[in-house]
Formats: C-alpha cells, sequence, structure tokens
C-alpha cells in the first residue's frame, strides 16, 4: 500500500458501515479520503474520530443521486486535493418490498443510487484520473447477489441493481482499455455483511429470521480486502473478488 501513500481517494456512501470501515482503512494507510453521503453529521464523526492519523478524512455532504451535488463533491476533490487516483463506489441502498406490491419510487431509489448514480460519479472521477498521468483504480462495492440471486424475498430491484453493477464494471474495463487508460477496475462482492442496511431488514418478517439466523461478515472485512485489491502491483487487476461469510452457502 505504500505507493498510494498521499494519494487520493473518493468513497461514496463514508457515513456508515461498508464505507465508513473503508475510509478509516484507508486513512490508516496514509490516503486523502473524500468520504461522501448525506448525513453530514455522520462524516463530522468519523472525521473527528480520524484525526491525527497517518492520512486525513474530508467530510463532503452529497446526495450522490443529485448530479449537481456530485458535480459539486468532484470539483471540490479538484480544488483542494488538485487530484484524484481512486473512486471506491460503495454507497447503496435496499428497501424491503416484493416486485408485486413494492411502489414505484423506492424501486428507483435502488436503481438511481445502485447504478445510475455509481455510473455518473465513474464517468467524473474517470475524467479527473485521466487527467494526470498516474495510476489509478476504480472499485465497485458490488454483492455475491450480483453474480446469483438467493431465495431471500422483499429484495425486489435490488440484485437487478447489482447484476448492473457487475455489467458496468466489465464495461467500464472495455472503456478504459479502448482508449488505452491502465486505470484499473474491480467488482468487490461481499455475502452478508453486519451493517444498518442489514439491520433495516430484521423487523421484515421472514426475510429478518433468515437474516438474523444467517452467518454474517463485518464491515472490517470488506475494507481489508479492499486493501488487499488495491496493494497487487499495477500490472495486477483483480477483476472480481468474491467474499462470503464462512457457513454460509
Ligand atoms: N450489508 C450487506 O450485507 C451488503 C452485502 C453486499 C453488498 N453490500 C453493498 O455494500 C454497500 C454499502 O452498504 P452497507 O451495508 O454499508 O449499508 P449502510 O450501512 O446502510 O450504508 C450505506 C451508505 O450509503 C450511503 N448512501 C445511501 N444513499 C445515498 C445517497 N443517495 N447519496 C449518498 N450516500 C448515500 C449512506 O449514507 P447517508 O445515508 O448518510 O447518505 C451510507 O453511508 C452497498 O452498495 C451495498 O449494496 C452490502
Amino acid at each position: 500500500m505504500e505507493r498510494w501513500y498521499g494519494k487520493v481517494v473518493v468513497v461514496t456512501g463514508a457515513s456508515a458501515g461498508i464505507g465508513a470501515a473503508i475510509s478509516a482503512k484507508l486513512v490508516e494507510n496514509g490516503l486523502q479520503v473524500v468520504g461522501l453521503a448525506r448525513r453530514l453529521d455522520k462524516l463530522q464523526d468519523l472525521e473527528t474520530q480520524l484525526q491525527n492519523r497517518p492520512g486525513k478524512f474530508h467530510p463532503v455532504q452529497a446526495d450522490i443521486t443529485n448530479e449537481d451535488d456530485l458535480n459539486r463533491a468532484f470539483a471540490w476533490v479538484k480544488n483542494n486535493l488538485g487530484t484524484l487516483h481512486i473512486l471506491v463506489n460503495n454507497a447503496g441502498v435496499a428497501k424491503p418490498a416484493t416486485l408485486l406490491d413494492g411502489n414505484t419510487e423506492l424501486f428507483k431509489q435502488v436503481l438511481e443510487t445502485n447504478v445510475l448514480a455509481l455510473a455518473v460519479a465513474t464517468r467524473e472521477a474517470v475524467k479527473i484520473m485521466r487527467e494526470n498521468a498516474e495510476e489509478g483504480h476504480v472499485v465497485h462495492i458490488n454483492s455475491t447477489t450480483g453474480h446469483r440471486i438467493p431465495n431471500v424475498p422483499l429484495m425486489n430491484v435490488y440484485y437487478a441493481s447489482k447484476y448492473a453493477v457487475t455489467a458496468l464494471a466489465e464495461t467500464l474495463r472495455m472503456d478504459l482499455r479502448r482508449v488505452g487508460s491502465k486505470i484499473r477496475v474491480t467488482s468487490l462482492s461481499p455475502g452478508l455483511v453486519e451493517t444498518d442496511m442489514v439491520n433495516d431488514f430484521l423487523t421484515a418478517g421472514v426475510v429478518g429470521k433468515l437474516i438474523e439466523a444467517a452467518p454474517k461478515l463485518h464491515p472490517e472485512d470488506i475494507a481489508n480486502a479492499l486493501v488487499y485489491v488495491l496493494g497487487t502491483p499495477p500490472h495486477v487487476q483483480i477483476k472480481e473478488l468474491i467474499i462470503s461469510p464462512t457457513g454460509s452457502e
């Protein structure tokens, strides 16, 4: 990880769960971490926790589904830190409903956050990365459900959104290769992780009981996996990393 010391990374959804753990781990490794999320108070709490470490955490409030917010956030990165080396597309939502009864606004929120905002953030980040000739890396926090659909109800368009992330990672890799870019692309796909997203489903009847009983990963496990992915030499590209809790299907 030494070569990333002092480099700039944007982490979306840094206010909680996996994004907060990733941000903390990257600050420990000496990176300048720009954390995006809607809840500024949570980002500021993390900034306080991460003071006097090798790197620095910079909170930037942004709703990633709002293109103006995203543009403002990337402009902040350029104006204050000069450039960008890594993007971690982590922000994501899942809302309990079936495809039979979920409302359109709920479907839109999941697809706009997990798919569209990820594509827009990637485009803007890659623009900045390509302005300098240095190394770059885009990591999508995907899911095992972006590769195989489990028999767990109430996930409506969530699994479709993660299959889209699988496709977006592969398409981005091809687009970058066509223009001769050396920016690496990784899809990092966790199984169940103990976070607020999972907790939101615990009260949702049958799915709550399934989730409660299932083995789970910790957010730090995903942060450690990201450090491994970033730490590989520049000629090595981990395209896909699937991490499941031991004992899961
Ligand atoms: N937990 C799991 O079991 C699991 C498994 C596989 C994959 N994943 C994926 O891992 C990623 C992180 O999930 P998590 O489990 O850590 O969930 P989480 O604890 O609920 O955190 C989600 C993060 O996304 C942010 N976010 C949501 N909508 C946003 C928006 N419109 N604009 C900006 N930020 C937004 C939230 O911040 P604000 O609310 O402050 O905006 C929060 O920081 C997601 O992509 C999820 O699909 C999770």
